[in-house]
């Protein structure tokens, strides 16, 4: 639901469509007939994803202080699509252990997970601290240990301490400091366990989806900037304070859909298609990872123009002074990035409902999706696999020969354990991997799997499901019950190759989506 709401306003075409295709995931893509048999390198790191809000519960245990997802939640129920919340959600909070032990079974050696700064610091700022909630997050790092399973650390996924909301969240220039406060603490605590930190997930998604769109919380426009600083501003704390002895990295996150050109000889389609993944991803990458850094010349110039014309004295998009320039210029020690779908991107021809100022108006494009794509899930994504591999190339081309790590990567459905379709789409989108890797020369150096679980799916509540795992929200145990994806998966890691006849579909009754009673009966 998350980006629905955002293509509905912008008046693009979303028709629900998943009965009507006629074709097996894999058979709806190009280049997809002759599969090479290439390996995944034995350094090549795989792994799977969580976050601390999606799966942990235990809302208000152990001094935890409130973010603004439960605050908003559980002042509007009506935010979620099932009318739900993340009070127990998988209660990762008291299985944690469980959940190590089908990591293991995954046969993964990385687990992405993220810390909730309030379960943390309950109000957000250093000065009061929760013993419980550090304690929880040592016995999670130490059972990993154990495992043998390395610990990737997200700072912050999207669960803003409500008292920091409530001053403006990440348009307030007060929250640089706030952040750098808590990653300070959370270096200096955890940095003994911790080697490879990730500061922020999909600030895009966070800002512009969540705390604009749906929370209505933020103006448009600066957050990025402060974002950005934060971020920099970390990395530069631990390069310079904890490196030298904890030696670890630490890099961002960053989300984008591949954007393709609607009609791919239109010039004004393949300036659109530009021009979102500058608004979308460039903004937030060109000052980290390009040589010249600073924000985009194109954010630039559509930013400052729009704002003249809105009658602002200064630019809504603020200006990096040279030493932030600077600061921000190679604040990073791998490309984060998550991937989930592609959009077909037009030239407006007719009058859009957008807000001015706002990003879609800033951004101007027309956003579709190719009705031939399968969608096995929520609206907004649909399945195109080799859209990942342009994107790959994309970030290639603009930002040179950075390691790319794929934090995030993913398909939902609406339930079931035969999950052939999830199957297929991991299968599909490896296989881009492997042929940017191959083919294309992308430094690609890791592979994280979005989920390991059913969760917590932010505005979705428990109605879309991406895990590898199933989760029984009706159950008080919140019972995990391995999926085929995972069965999938844990062979794909275990012989570093995709074998495609690993599990196959059986003769379907009815092609290709079915309900989970189907699917279970097939
Ligand atoms: C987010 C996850 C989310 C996933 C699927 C990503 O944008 O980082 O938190 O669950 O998309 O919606």
């Amino acid at each position: 639901m998350r980006s629905s709401s955002k293509v509905a306003k912008i008046g693009a075409v979303l028709v629900s469509f998943s009965l009507l295709c006629l074709a097996h995931v894999a058979a709806t893509t190009e280049d997809f007939d002759i599969k090479e048999d290439y390996e995944f390198p034995e350094a090549f790191k795989f792994g799977v994803s969580t976050a601390a809000f999606q799966i942990e519960g235990a809302w208000n245990e152990g001094g935890k202080g409130e973010s603004m997802w439960d605050t908003y939640i559980h002042e509007h129920p009506e935010y979620t699509l099932d009318h739900s919340n993340g009070d127990i959600a998988a209660d990762s909070y008291h299985k944690y252990t469980e959940d190590v032990k089908i990591i293991k079974d995954l046969g993964v050696k990385y687990y992405r997970f993220s810390f909730s700064w309030p379960r943390i610091l309950p109000q957000g700022t250093d000065n009061k601290k929760s013993k419980d909630g550090i304690d929880y997050y040592h016995k999670l790092l130490e059972e990993l240990r154990r495992a043998n399973i390395t610990a990737v650390v997200t700072l912050f996924h999207w669960d803003m301490p409500t008292p920091l909301m409530d001053l403006g969240g990440w348009s307030n220039p007060k929250m640089v400091d706030y952040f750098l406060d808590y990653a300070r603490f959370a270096f200096e605590e955890f940095g003994d366990e911790v080697k490879i930190w990730t500061t922020m997930n999909e600030p895009h998604q966070h800002c512009y989806n969540y705390c604009y769109y749906i929370f209505s919380v933020l103006q448009s426009g600066t957050y990025a900037h402060y974002m950005l600083l934060a971020h920099a501003k970390a990395y530069r704390l631990y390069e310079k304070e904890f490196k030298p002895r904890q030696n670890g990295r630490v890099g961002i996150t960053l989300d984008a859909f591949w954007a393709d050109p609607k009609n791919s000889t239109d010039p004004l389609d393949i300036e659109a298609a530009e021009r979102y993944r500058q608004m979308r991803l460039g903004i937030y990458a060109h000052p980290i990872y390009s040589n010249i850094g600073d924000y985009p010349p194109l954010v630039r110039e559509i930013i400052d123009t729009n704002s003249r014309l809105q009658n602002f004295t200064r630019s809504r998009l603020p200006v990096f002074s040279k030493e932030e320039i600077e600061l921000l210029k190679g604040s990073s020690d791998f490309f984060g990035l998550n991937h989930y779908t592609t959009y077909l991107m037009s030239h407006p021809t007719i009058n859009e409902t957008w807000t001015i100022p706002s990003w879609d108006h800033d951004t101007f494009v027309r956003m579709e999706q190719n009705l031939a794509w399968p969608i096995p899930g929520a609206d907004w994504l649909s399945v195109y696999p080799p859209g990942f591999r342009k994107l790959l190339n994309w970030i290639k081309n603009n930002y040179g020969d950075v390691p790319i790590v794929i934090t995030e990567n993913g398909m939902c459905d609406f339930g079931g354990l035969k999950d052939y379709t999830r199957v297929s789409y991991y299968n599909d989108y490896l296989y881009q991997v492997l042929l940017a890797m191959y083919k294309d020369n992308v430094n690609v150096e890791g592979y994280f799997a979005w989920t390991l679980l059913d969760d917590f799916e932010w505005t979705d509540g428990y109605a879309t499901k991406f895990g590898l795992y199933e989760v029984d929200f009706d159950s008080p145990e919140r019972t995990r019950r391995k999926k085929l994806s995972a069965d999938n998966y844990r062979n794909i890691v275990e012989k570093r190759k995709i074998d495609f006849d690993y599990i196959k579909q059986p003769k379907m009754k009815k092609l290709p989506y079915q309900t989970p009673e189907e699917e279970n009966t097939v």
